[in-house]
This record gives structure tokens, sequence and C-alpha cells, in this order.
């Protein structure tokens, strides 16, 4: 069933080739913000404790859907039982989504990485620097339209190879990178607090809100319920050990999640003191205290640039793996030929990510739902969608298919599946009713009707 795929070659490449998808704004951008938000090592517990579970659960019965079917998610679901076609068609509508606001969060990386090459390291570590930056009109609309074009341009040309070439080496740079402004982090003065704020759970911080963000951070970083992991499941050959590569792309996203928190964090108390609008600062919190930290170090105007270079990196290779599922599916369902379908895709992407870039200053009185557009996109991808497509998952497997399918297919190496009952109380209840119940809290307090 597989043979007309290109297959990833062995274990490492496949979870080089899965993790290099996931790793992106979510674990850089994304996970500290949500951290620092949510009460720190409150919000860093619920995190691990959902990956090693529900996150493990839902990745290993993606990819071996993709893996058995040979096919992306609209054809898996539908050969796998025609009732359930809906889901791949709803799946495929989150990367619609996310695509339009992921590619305004590239423009500020790249207007940060012009900002530093050009050594304005200074201003931008001042205070209101990137308030006024995203609070204008032209600026952060030239950096995000710059961005599309670059990752369409690379999804047009069908060159996506060579970048991927090229960030292969990139992103263990990232990493290191990463660790290493993380260590240096730790070592000023005040730090310590930090850390403790980012390590220590509270339970009088816990709260709904702090495991359902924590849902979607889980499902947003590990490019979970929109069908990106059944499509890199159907490369995956047989031979190929299932349930340890899901284990290796956990803990490799995880840790990178980990880390960029623990130079975010810390630093927050550093610069300052710790004061609940600082930790709460949201979608901007990488590009108001990084620079700050690097204007401190004596080789800051170098290592901020390298930094933005390799997240801008980081930020277009998933861009383009958005870019490319969006045009794939666009593709096989219209029939419209590749050029045409990339330009309507970038046209579309310019249409829904200009108000998402505006909404932060000329549209800020456009509040869905009392929040900012690009943090109500954020919601609806993050808090319903992914939830819903994630609940269906679940009930899909857990009383149509059933777990043995599953299981069956992870064992298709030989290999035995160790966490066989972890995987099927999960899948049939744990999370469905954990889905249903977060969800429906996640909405009523949207709408204001419970307060969370
Ligand atoms: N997981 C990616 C990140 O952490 C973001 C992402 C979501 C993604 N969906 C995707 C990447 C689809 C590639 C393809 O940034």
């Amino acid at each position: 069933m597989n043979e007309n795929r290109s297959n990833f070659t062995g274990k490492i490449g496949f979870i080089m080739a899965a993790a290099g998808s996931a790793v992106g704004l979510g674990n850089i951008w994304r996970f500290p913000y949500l951290v620092a938000q949510y009460g720190g090592g409150t919000f860093l517990v619920c995190y691990i404790i959902l990956a090693v579970t529900f996150g493990f659960t839902l990745m290993a019965a993606e990819i071996a859907i993709g893996r058995k079917t040979g096919l992306s998610a609209i054809g898996a679901f539908k050969k796998l039982d025609k009732r359930f076609g809906f889901l791949g068609i709803l799946a495929s509508v989150v990367p619609i989504i996310i695509l339009p606001y992921y590619s305004v969060i590239g423009g500020w990386v790249i207007k940060y990485f012009t900002t530093f090459i050009s050594g304005n390291t200074k201003a931008a570590a001042g205070d209101t620097y990137f308030n006024d930056f995203i609070g204008s009109v032209g600026s952060p609309l030239l950096w995000f339209v710059l961005f599309v074009v670059f990752t369409a341009a690379i999804v047009i040309f069908g060159v996506e190879k060579g970048v991927e070439t090229v960030s292969k080496f990139l992103m263990p740079i990232l990493v290191v990178l990463t660790v290493g402004i993380s260590i240096y982090v730790l070592t000023m003065d005040g730090a310590m607090e930090g850390l403790k704020y980012y390590i220590m759970p509270h339970m009088s911080d816990f709260s709904i809100k702090t495991l359902l963000s924590a849902m979607g951070q889980l499902f947003y970083s590990m490019s979970l319920a929109m069908g990106i992991m059944i499509t890199y499941g159907s490369y995956m050959k047989k031979s190929t050990n299932l349930e340890g590569s899901v284990r290796h792309i956990e803990l490799f996203d995880t840790g990178i999640a980990f880390f960029a928190g623990l130079m975010i964090v810390p630093a927050v108390f550093i610069f300052s003191g710790g004061d609940e609008s600082a930790l709460s600062a949201g979608p901007g919190l990488m590009f108001i205290t990084l620079p700050k930290v690097f204007a401190s170090m004596s080789m800051g105007t170098v290592i901020g640039t390298a930094f933005f270079v390799l997240v801008f990196f980081a930020a277009l290779t998933s861009a383009i793996s958005l870019m490319e599922t969006i045009v794939s599916i666009l593709m096989d369902r219209f029939k419209w030929n590749r050029k045409i379908t990339c330009i309507i895709v970038f046209i579309y992407v310019l249409a829904m990510g200009i108000p998402s870039s505006l909404g932060f200053g000329v549209w800020d009185f456009i509040q869905p739902l009392g929040m900012s557009i690009l943090d109500f996109m954020d919601f609806i991808s993050n808090s319903v969608l992914m939830p819903i497509v994630a609940l269906f998952t679940c009930i899909f497997v857990g009383f149509f298919i059933k777990p043995k399918t599953i299981i069956e297919e992870a064992c298709a190496d030989g290999a035995a599946f160790k966490s066989k009952k972890l995987f099927i109380v999960m899948i049939k209840w744990v999370a469905p009713v954990f889905l249903v119940a977060i969800l429906v809290s996640s909405v009523l307090n949207a709408f204001g009707i419970i307060k969370l």
C-alpha cells in the first residue's frame, strides 16, 4: 500500500522529519508566553503530563492511521470508514486558519532580525519598541507580506527540499543557541526567582484555563489534530518502530520548548521584577524580553542576529509545510494546477493576515470575544477546532476502527506496543471525556457565560 509513496529512511530519518515540522514558532514563541501567563511551573507540569499521556496517544493514533492507509488525512479517514470523511476535511481547516497569523509572527521575526543586523540592539531593548512596532500600520504589514512572499515563492517553485536541507543544518544550531542563551540568563542576577516560578508548580495557580491552554499548546506544538501527523505517518516505513518514534518526537519537541521557556521566563523576572503585566504580555513576550537579554550581553548584536535568523528558518519551514498542506488539499479537491492554487492561497493568506496584523494597532477596536484578531484566530484553531478534531479522532479510533487497529499497526515492525493499556484507556475514555469538558468550558468562557 505504501509502495508508491517515498519513504523516510529509518527511524532517525522519520523522527528528524516529523520533529522538523513540529519544531517551530510553537516551541520558541508560543510556549514561553503561555507558561509565563499561566502560572509558570503549574503550566509546565500540566503540559508535561498531557504530553506523555494525551499527546502520545493522539500522535501514535495519527501516525498509525497515516501509515496504515498510506494516505493523508482526507483520504485516510474516508478509507477506514466512509462516515468519517468529514473529519479529514475538518482537520484540514486548521492549517488554513493557522497559516495567516503564523505569517504575521514570521514577519515580526524578520523585523527583529533586521533590527539586530543593523546594530539597533539598544533600541530593540527599549520598553516601547515592540508596541510601537506592532501598533503601527505599514511596518508590520511590510514584514508580514515579505514573509508570505518567501513562503509562497518556495512552494510555487517547489524548492522546499533546498530549504529543508539548509534548515536541517540550522535547527541543531538553534537548539544549541537556545540552550546557551538560557544558561546565560540563569547566571544573571535575579534569575533564581524566575527559575522558581518556571519550574515550581503552585496548586493555587491551577485553573481550567491552565489545562485548556496547555492542551491547545500541545496540539499546536506537536502539529496534532490537523492531519499533519497522518501525512507524516503515510511516509513512514513499516519497519520503523512507531511507539519509539512518537516518544522521541515528543521528547525533542518538549525539550526545545522547555529551553525556550528557560531562556525567556526567568528573563522576565530579571528585567521587570516578574510583575503580573510583564508575565502576561502574551504573543509579544519573546520580542519584548529577549532583546533586553541580548542588550545585556557583550556580543548581544551578533547573538541576537543569529538567534532571529535561526528562528526565521524555523518559522519558514513550518509555514512552508502549512502552505504545502493547504495547496495539496485544494489541488486534490478542485483539480486546480499548482501555480494557480499557490496564487489563490497566497492571496487568501494576505487577506486574512492583514486584519491579524492591524488588530494590534488601527483595528484594535475590533475585539471578537474580547481578544485581538490574532488571538482570536489562535483561539478558534487551538481551543475550538483542534479539540473537536481530537475528540472525533478518539471516538473514531476508540469505537469505530477500535484501538486494536492502531496497536496492530504500531506492531508492524514486530515490536511490542509497550503503552498498550495506557493507549486504550486514554483513547476510549479519558481523552474524550476530558476533551468534551474543556471544549464546553472554553466556549462558555469565551462567550462570558462562565468565568474560568
Ligand atoms: N508545530 C509547529 C510549531 O510548533 C506549528 C505547526 C502547526 C505546524 N501546524 C503545523 C508546522 C503544520 C508545520 C505543519 O511551530
